[in-house]
C-alpha cells in the first residue's frame, strides 16, 4: 500500500471528529473520500498530512509502510505526501511564482527551478500568469495555483480536498480532467475529497463513505457508481 491508515481517532480541541478510521489508498490508484458536509473528510486528510494529531495509542498512518503519524507536514512533505487544502489556500500577497517556489521551498534551488518549469508547463494558464498576485485571479485559477503548489515537491501521494469547489461547471470539467491525466500520465497516487460524488467516481478507482466520523463504506469507485442504494446511506 501506499498509504494505510488504521483505527485512528482525531479531532479539534476536545471534540472528537474521527472514530477509528481505516482506509487504504493503493499505488498508481485514485481513492474517493465522499460523504456528508461535516462527516470528517477534511479532517482525515488534515492528519494524514500531519496538521492534525492521530489521539489514539493503537491508531497509525503507514506511509509506504513506515509509520509516519506524530510527523509534522514538512517532515511528510519531504517523505512524499502532499496536500492541496479546501477553498482558495493561495498566498494573496504572493505571485503564482512565489507560490509555487513556497510549495518548492524543500527542495534545493535547482530542483525547484526545474520542477516549477515542469508544474508551469502542465498548466500554460499559470505560466502566462507567472507574475501576477495570486489574490488577484479567479476561483479557477486560484485552485489550479492550490493544486500545482502541492506538486512542486513532486509528490508520491497527493491529498486533494474539493478541488472542484466553486467552479463553474466548465471549469469543474477541467479540473476532473486534469486530476485524472496526472494520474494517468505519471502514475502519481491521489486521495481525493469531493462533493461532486458522481465526477469523481468516474475517475477514481477505489471509493471510501464517511459518515458522522466513521467509515461505512469502501469499494471499488465503480461498484459504488452503480450502487444507488450504498450511495443513499452514505449521506442518509
Ligand atoms: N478548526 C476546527 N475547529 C473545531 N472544529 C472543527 C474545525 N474544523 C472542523 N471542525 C469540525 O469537525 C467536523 C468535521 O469537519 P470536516 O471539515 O472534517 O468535515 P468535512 O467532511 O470536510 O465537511 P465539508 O464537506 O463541509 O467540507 C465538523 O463538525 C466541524 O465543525
Ligand atoms: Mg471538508
Amino acid at each position: 500500500m501506499m498509504l494505510k491508515v488504521k483505527n485512528i481517532d482525531s479531532g479539534y480541541g476536545k471534540k472528537q471528529v474521527l472514530h477509528q478510521v481505516s482506509l487504504d489508498v493503493e499505488p498508481g490508484k485514485i481513492t474517493a473520500l465522499i460523504g456528508p458536509n461535516g462527516s470528517g473528510k477534511s479532517t482525515v486528510l488534515k492528519t494524514v498530512c500531519g496538521l492534525l494529531p492521530v489521539w489514539n495509542r493503537e491508531g497509525a498512518i503507514l506511509f509506504k509502510d513506515e509509520p509516519i503519524q506524530g510527523n509534522n507536514p514538512s517532515s511528510n512533505i519531504r517523505k512524499g505526501i502532499t496536500f492541496s487544502p479546501q477553498g482558495n489556500q493561495v498566498f494573496n500577497r504572493m505571485t503564482v511564482q512565489e507560490n509555487l517556489e513556497v510549495g518548492g521551498f524543500l527542495l534545493p534551488k535547482q530542483e525547484m527551478k526545474e520542477r516549477i518549469a515542469y508544474v508551469l508547463e502542465l498548466y500554460p494558464m499559470l505560466k502566462d500568469r507567472r507574475k501576477q498576485m495570486a489574490g488577484t485571479l479567479s476561483g479557477g485559477e486560484q485552485q489550479m495555483v492550490a493544486l500545482a503548489r502541492a506538486l512542486t515537491p513532486s509528490p508520491d501521494l497527493l491529498l486533494l480536498d474539493e478541488p472542484s469547489l466553486g467552479l463553474s461547471p466548465a471549469l469543474v470539467n477541467d479540473v476532473f480532467e486534469m486530476i485524472q491525466q496526472l494520474n494517468q500520465d505519471s502514475g502519481l497516487t491521489i486521495l481525493i475529497v469531493e462533493q461532486r460524488v458522481r465526477d469523481v467516481l468516474k475517475i477514481s478507482h477505489n471509493a471510501y463513505g464517511l459518515r458522522l466520523g466513521t467509515v461505512c463504506h469502501s469499494s471499488t469507485a465503480s461498484d459504488l457508481l452503480d450502487n444507488p442504494e450504498a450511495l443513499r446511506d452514505i449521506f442518509l
